[in-house]
């Protein structure tokens, strides 16, 4: 009566006993890093004086900061190119494309684990892999062989039925997901696809469902892998990989929703929140200025000749900017051999690389006050580079039909034609480089890859005050903002600290410099987003002792830790409301911190005392204790 997920993890499971809830050790036998968070995994991997990669198989990607208007990031994936080489890491060059996209073509395989230093890494589950998004120094952990530690997950069964109508996506799927659970919905869980309606979805289709179930705060999701999946990897030449896998007849789960594809319509996710979703007749007629078609969750070729069929014959209207960028090589080559990318081209729209680009604000930005419509999975307030912007997040279908008449616009009310599978896939691998692990060949650092910053251990007091206050929902992208200005610091942990919350406080990097850190206070969901661990490093490097929060992030918790952040939350939410930026807070007694056991956390600015969870295992509690994983390695070594 097991579930999918749990016949893979207690195949993988190292350490610990598979209960619900309960802290488990496993297996990793993939990793992948991007270049956002892999300079930073491959400095922690460095430290830790191993010789060579312990897993299956290691990728270093990159796709997220290819511009080159300065040295800082051809500097920074020379470093990725030569250290991977050095670890044995293969490495995909910049325009080969979007991390998940190639890892699902190229790597991915049912049945294996992956972590990857980026939240959209359970892409993969659409062939059946348990892939999770973790903080660059768990990546680099597992690199090293080490176990990946995580609670045995609840297990949410989405019951699909039916077939989806023309001009309806499997953005419109997760979309619906997200209506009905909420960008909270899933912190804990993995989500498992099941049902008659899985054979109806093809595997890009299937990726882009599990892609964006990061948006539910989910540990991941995963389909079933099946006949559909052994095709996929056949046309990839990739068959040997595969093994049919499901969940037994009568497996139980923590709770089902049942989703009936033939009556979904086309929907968006409104500003700014993933969750914010409504069908598109209730917004339909709205004017549009900048339509974006690409990411992680909607580039595959699929999703690209649909675009061109729309797209055939037609001119984008006049106000709108359309910007296409396939998510890899493979993709970009498909679509030039098969007339889609002239289709596309004659239409109007601006190519751009395969890789990030806008979605991760490196480029396009669009007008004051734009309504963009985007096909990725995230519509965070400012992270399109445009603060006054607003960003719906739509399927390719609805992106394409509203490129054309300027207003958001129902692809149902078009005439195209539907998209089959492609007989076989492109398969040109030349972009990918082998490692020879020749270790006389120089890991080349240019003057951007500064030391990693080490925490000191933990403290038995902490007597700080609140450096900022925030409130529900704050993102990876509040705290460590993205986009062209910031990321070419990203192995430069001083330089970033100087953005830290530069949306939210801008003085915050100044105040935390002048009282050397502090306490931030928190509502629900702190650290919601993406798996970058600059959100805990730099706030660790001005000083942040603790965050005080309603409820965390599942990735960015486990980033706190790993930096010797105390993540606590109040056991009493209201007490949320009783503390002001600037309060003195205090804790003591913290070397004698237990599993199970809250701390109090006193006001001495209010005279108030609150009771404070930390929620710590055992191991955690050592890790905090020494100042973080890299301390804690250091020390057992
Ligand atoms: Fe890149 Fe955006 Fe995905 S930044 S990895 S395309 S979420």
């Amino acid at each position: 009566m097991a579930t999918l997920c749990e016949k893979i993890l207690r195949d993988h499971l190292v350490e610990g006993t598979y209960e619900k809830g309960k802290q488990i050790g496993i297996r990793i036998d993939q990793t992948l890093t991007q270049d956002a968070t892999g300079t930073m995994a491959y400095l922690q991997l460095e430290a830790m004086g191993i010789d060579k990669v312990k897993t299956d198989l290691s990728i270093s990607y990159v796709d997220h900061n290819t511009l080159q208007s300065g040295f800082e990031n051809a500097d920074d994936h020379k470093y990725l190119q030569t250290v991977a080489n050095a670890y044995g890491v293969y490495f995909s060059k910049p325009g080969n494309g979007i991390c998940h996209q190639v890892h699902l073509e190229r790597f991915a395989a049912p049945g294996k684990t992956l972590l990857g230093s980026d939240s959209h890494t359970p892409t993969a589950g659409g062939v059946g892999s348990i892939a999770m998004g973790a903080g660059g120094l768990d990546v680099a952990c597992a690199m090293a062989g080490r176990p990946f530690f995580l609670s045995a997950p609840e297990v949410v069964n989405v019951k699909l039925s039916g077939k989806l109508t023309k001009g309806v996506s499997s953005k419109d799927i997760i979309l619906k997901v997200l209506q009905l659970l909420s960008v909270k919905g899933g912190v804990g869980k993995i989500i498992e696809y099941s049902g008659d309606g899985v054979k109806s979805l093809t595997i890009p289709q299937r990726a882009t469902i599990c892609n964006m179930g990061a948006e539910l705060g989910a540990t991941t999701s995963i389909f079933p892998s099946d006949e559909i999946t052994y095709e996929f990897l056949k046309k990839q030449h990739r068959e040997d990989v595969y093994v049919e896998l499901k969940a037994d007849d009568d497996a139980v789960y923590d709770s089902t929703i049942e989703i009936d594809l033939s009556t979904l319509e086309p929907m968006i996710a409104m500003p700014h929140s993933p969750d914010n979703v409504q069908p598109i007749s209730e917004v339909e007629g709205m004017k549009v200025d900048q339509v974006a078609i690409g990411s992680c969750t909607n580039s595959s070729f699929l999703d690209l000749t649909t675009v061109g069929n729309i797209l055939k014959g037609k001119t984008i209207h006049p106000d709108v900017s359309l910007v296409v960028s396939p998510g890899s090589k493979q993709v970009l080559q498909m679509i030039t051999k098969d007339g889609s990318l002239s289709n596309i081209i004659a239409s109007g729209a601006r190519i751009l690389e395969s890789t990030c680009g806008p979605c991760i604000g490196m480029g396009q930005s669009p007008i004051t006050n734009a309504m963009s419509l985007r096909t990725f999975n995230r519509n965070f307030y400012g992270r399109s580079g445009t603060l006054s912007a607003k960003v719906g997040l739509v399927s390719p279908e609805v992106a394409a039909a509203s490129a054309i008449t300027g207003v958001i616009s129902d692809p149902r009310k078009f005439d195209f034609d539907v998209v089959e599978e492609p007989a076989e896939f492109l398969i040109d691998d030349s972009m990918i480089i082998a490692p020879d692990c020749d270790k006389s060949k120089e890991i080349v650092r240019g003057p951007n890859i500064k030391p990693l910053p080490i925490n000191d251990p933990l403290d038995n007091n902490i007597h700080k005050r609140v450096m900022i206050k925030v409130e529900d929902n704050i993102t990876t992208d509040h705290i460590a903002p993205a986009g062209a200005k910031v990321l070419p610091y990203r192995s430069n942990i001083e330089k970033i600290s100087e953005f830290i919350f530069m949306n939210n406080k801008a003085d915050f990097h100044d105040v935390c410099k002048e009282y050397g850190g502090g306490f931030i206070i928190a509502g629900h969901n702190y650290g919601q987003g993406s798996s970058r661990e600059h959100a805990a490093l730099a706030p660790m490097y001005l000083g942040i002792k603790a965050v005080v929060a309603k409820s965390f992030a599942r990735i960015h918790r486990a980033n706190l830790i790993n930096f010797g952040i105390l993540p606590l939350t109040f056991t009493n939410e209201s007490d949320y409301d009783t503390i002001d930026e600037m309060d003195e807070l205090h804790l003591n007694d913290l070397h004698n911190i237990e599993v199970g056991k809250p701390l109090t956390l006193v006001n001495v600015t209010k005279g108030k005392e609150y009771v404070v969870d930390h929620n710590l295992s055992d191991l955690d509690i050592e890790l905090i204790k020494a100042g973080g994983t890299l301390n804690h390695i250091k020390n057992n070594q």
